[in-house]
């Protein structure tokens, strides 16, 4: 039975019936029946921007999934680069292919050295990473001029490798720099979540070990964060991809979205509310003072989860094996007890507000040494793989360029007066 709504429009007395498809309505079946009436919607709440077939996310079941495949599974059974092959493609690889794809990432993950040398070595000695990794993704773009021609596929294909294989030399080179510590060249026979961490960390030693737990563990972050639908940086990905900029101005755009607090930076603000409240004793009053409307319960709440988003309870879980090796971090106490007050109380029930992923990550990122700059940075090497598999969609579906129209509120026309006579 097909579904649609029937609506009247009072102007004229004309009864109009209007489809729905897959749960939504077509915004060019509204315009040919409402010329010149726009939706007011900003914020995105209630329009769908796009049609996508890579991640499913229900928000009223908690259930997030890629290309089919539960989010549970994956972070159980998979690993970063399968997931990044399973986002990009749309199926999980073959063994000779996931060879092959580990082989080409592994092989790409170094970076041009005037990109290190001229460009990032003329940052100011205290710049941040994440604005250093947001400017050096999009000068990438003119070491590889070819990557304007989006109709190229062979091209196409390289710049998405070579994004996914450079972003963690990028974020450990803008670490490194961050600190005063030499640039660590990548290693080609550790993985991908070691090597990032052998980039991060190898200081004297002639070869980086990193504790297989801490790689698996980061290996699983990055596998949760890879893709999220249509969130801010993803939108902005699609936007600007839209105009058929080259991958690396897009994925530059996007990442600038992510460095927002709202965004990629909810992490470092638990971090910072947790030290606020500085012990045990102090939860209870905290959360009377977040009632009562002092501030947010930072990590708590989503837009679309209106009950535990499903990447928490993994993160939750991955935190108690990170601790077992670095040591708890000492403020987890205080987040336990800030989530058992918060889920037992009616203001943040009947609001439905739960745990959201950037809770725990915080504190695991914390506990194995990253600085609380690095958060954001942390987010945009596995994102990084969720905007191509978009950039890649929007191309396919060779979708019109993005521009809303806008509700005008400003003067009426008025006529211009010479700057002496206005008073
Ligand atoms: C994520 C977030 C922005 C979603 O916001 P939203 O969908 O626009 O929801 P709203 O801001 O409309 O909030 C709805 C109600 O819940 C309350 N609320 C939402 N998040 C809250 C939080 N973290 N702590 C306390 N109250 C919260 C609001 O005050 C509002 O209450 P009201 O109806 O009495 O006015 C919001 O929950 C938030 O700010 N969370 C903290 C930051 C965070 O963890 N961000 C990471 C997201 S992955």
């Amino acid at each position: 039975m097909p579904e649609s709504i029937t609506i009247t429009d009072n102007r004229t007395g004309q009864t109009l019936e209007i489809p729905i498809d897959n749960g939504g309505i077509s915004a060019t079946a509204w315009s040919k029946l409402l010329p010149g009436v726009w939706f007011y919607d900003p914020g995105f709440m209630f329009t769908a921007s796009c049609e996508s077939s890579i991640s499913y996310l229900d928000g009223e079941a908690g259930i997030l999934r890629y290309r089919g495949y539960p989010i549970e599974q994956l972070a159980e059974r998979s690993t970063y680069l399968e997931v990044a092959y399973l986002l990009l493609f749309g199926e999980l690889p073959t063994a000779d292919q996931y060879d092959a794809w580990q082989h080409d990432v592994t092989h790409h993950t170094f970076i041009h050295e005037n990109v290190r040398k001229r460009f990032l070595e003329g940052f100011h000695y205290d710049a941040h990473p994440m604005g250093m990794l947001v400017s050096a993704v999009a000068a990438l773009s003119t070491f590889y001029p070819e990557a304007k021609d989006i109709t190229d596929a062979a091209s196409w294909n390289k710049q998405v490798l070579r994004l996914i294989a450079k972003m963690p030399t990028l974020a450990a080179a803008a670490h490194r720099f961050s600190v005063g510590m030499p640039f660590v060249y990548p290693d080609n026979s550790l993985d991908f979540a070691a090597n990032f961490l052998s980039m991060m960390w190898k200081t004297a030693e002639p070869r980086f070990e990193a504790d297989p737990v801490l790689a698996r563990a980061l290996d699983v972050l990055f596998i949760l964060h890879a893709d999220h639908e249509q969130n801010c940086s993803t939108t902005a990905l699609r936007v600007v991809g839209s105009s058929h900029a080259d991958p690396y101005s897009a994925v530059s755009a996007a990442a600038a979205a992510l460095y927002g607090p709202r965004h990629g930076g909810a992490n470092e603000a638990v971090i910072r509310m947790l030290v606020e409240v500085g012990s045990l004793e102090n939860v209870p009053a905290f959360v009377e003072s977040v009632k009562e409307g002092n501030g947010r319960l930072q990590g708590f709440g989503h837009r679309v989860y209106k009950s535990y988003d499903p990447r928490a309870k993994i993160i939750k879980e991955t935190a108690d094996r990170v601790f077992e090796v670095v040591g708890k971090n000492p403020l987890l106490d205080i987040a336990l007890a800030l989530e058992e007050i918060a889920l037992s109380d009616e203001y943040f029930t009947s609001r439905r507000l739960y745990p959201n992923v950037d809770f725990y990550s915080g504190l695991i990122y914390q506990a194995m040494g990253f600085p609380l700059e690095m958060f954001p940075v942390l987010f945009a090497i596995p994102r990084t793989v969720g905007w191509l598999a978009h950039w890649q969609e929007l191309l396919a579906q060779d979708v019109k360029i993005s521009r809303p129209r806008q509700l005008y509120i400003g003067a009426d026309q008025r006529d211009y007066v010479t700057i002496g006579q206005r008073g």
